[in-house]
């Protein structure tokens, strides 16, 4: 052997002894901190796992309660639902028959009592008539909204002329245009229309949007009503030059009970129902009602479609 060789042999020999050394100082002391030091932190995870999970069971455990009020207090509103929806139409129903019967009393009064404007007796009991008419509208309205809720609100579909309906409305309604000196106008449309739809409930919904724009429009106004039929789908325009709508109100007032916060005495002459009751009508035909205005004291445009294809869209004869 060498003198190199030698050299080399015993070089590797103490390498390979120092690094024997170096493995076993890094066991004995680096290795071993290292473990303790994860296994520590393993034991501190844990703990907050486990507290964790603690807290969250009674998050679980809470909710479920809660849960299960709500589903009790739902069950609990749907129950009193149904009662005041019976109750409406129980109300609505009973009522119709002696209010009947006042009516009757009072024309027939009304037809012996003795002439003359200041006549007191004709004077109450023109009163009495009034009274039991907006009673009367009022019993309607809550037996159709009794209808809605409980599903038994059917439209009637047949054809009819849609342009003698609104001449018929109009020609109802100018009554009351005239007492408060509006203009109530209708612009022709140059061909007769007919619709498949339910006449009655439209006529409630034209009704009611013209009876609202007269009620609304202020003294000696100007109320619209027009109808157009584009691509097969008609739409009825009605409008006004009253105090208008503001654009947050839009939507809510076809929700029932909702009435704009407008002047308190026109707030009184109506409960708020009869655009939710258009609104189901409208709907339930298939088409859209909505209301335009250019915000408060601008007039109000309501609007309703109806998108059945007309069954005729004859030429007016001349
Ligand atoms: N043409 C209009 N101009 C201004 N506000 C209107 C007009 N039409 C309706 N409104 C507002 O919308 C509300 C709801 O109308 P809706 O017809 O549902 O009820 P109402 O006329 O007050 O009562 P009801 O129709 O039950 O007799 C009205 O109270 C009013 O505030
Ligand atoms: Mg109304």
């Amino acid at each position: 052997m060498t003198l190199w060789q030698m050299f080399v042999s015993y070089s590797l020999l103490v390498a390979a002894i120092l690094s024997l050394i170096t493995y076993w100082i890094t066991k004995k002391f680096v290795l071993r901190k290292m473990n303790r030091t994860i296994m520590k932190a393993e034991h501190n995870y844990q703990q907050q796992i486990a507290s964790l999970q603690m807290q969250l069971s009674g998050k679980v455990n809470a909710l479920e309660g809660m849960v299960n009020k709500l589903r009790l207090s739902n069950q609990e509103l749907t129950r009193l639902n149904e009662i005041r929806s019976k109750f409406m139409s129980i109300v609505a129903h009973d009522l119709r028959q002696p209010l009947s019967s006042i009516q009757g009393f009072a024309s027939f009064l009304m037809m012996d009592a003795p002439q003359g404007g200041d006549n007191n007796d004709q004077v109450a009991l023109n009163n009495i008539l009034k009274a039991t008419d907006n009673m009367n509208m009022l019993m309607t309205d809550l037996m159709d909204i009794s209808m809605i809720e409980s599903g038994r609100f059917k439209m009637d579909g047949q054809p009819f002329n849609f342009n003698a309906l609104l001449n018929d409305v109009i020609t109802l309604q100018a009554v009351n245009a005239q007492k408060k000196g509006i203009f109530l106008q209708k612009y022709e449309y140059p061909s007769e229309v007919i619709v498949m739809a339910d006449r009655f409930r439209i006529s409630q919904v034209i009704n009611n949007l013209i009876g609202n724009a007269i009620k609304f429009a202020p003294q000696g106004g100007r109320v619209e009503a027009r109808f157009y039929v584009e691509n097969g789908v008609l739409t009825c325009k009605i409008s006004d030059n009253g105090p208008g709508i503001l654009h947050t109100e839009k939507e809510k007032i076809f929700l029932k009970f909702h009435q704009a916060d407008t002047d308190r005495n026109l707030k009184k002459q109506g409960w708020g129902l009869g655009l939710s009751i258009a609104q189901e009508i409208v709907n339930a035909h298939g088409g859209d009602i909505g209301v335009e205005s250019a915000g408060l004291g601008q007039g109000a445009t309501f609007w309703f479609t109806l998108p059945q294809q007309p069954v005729k869209e004859a030429a007016a004869a001349a």
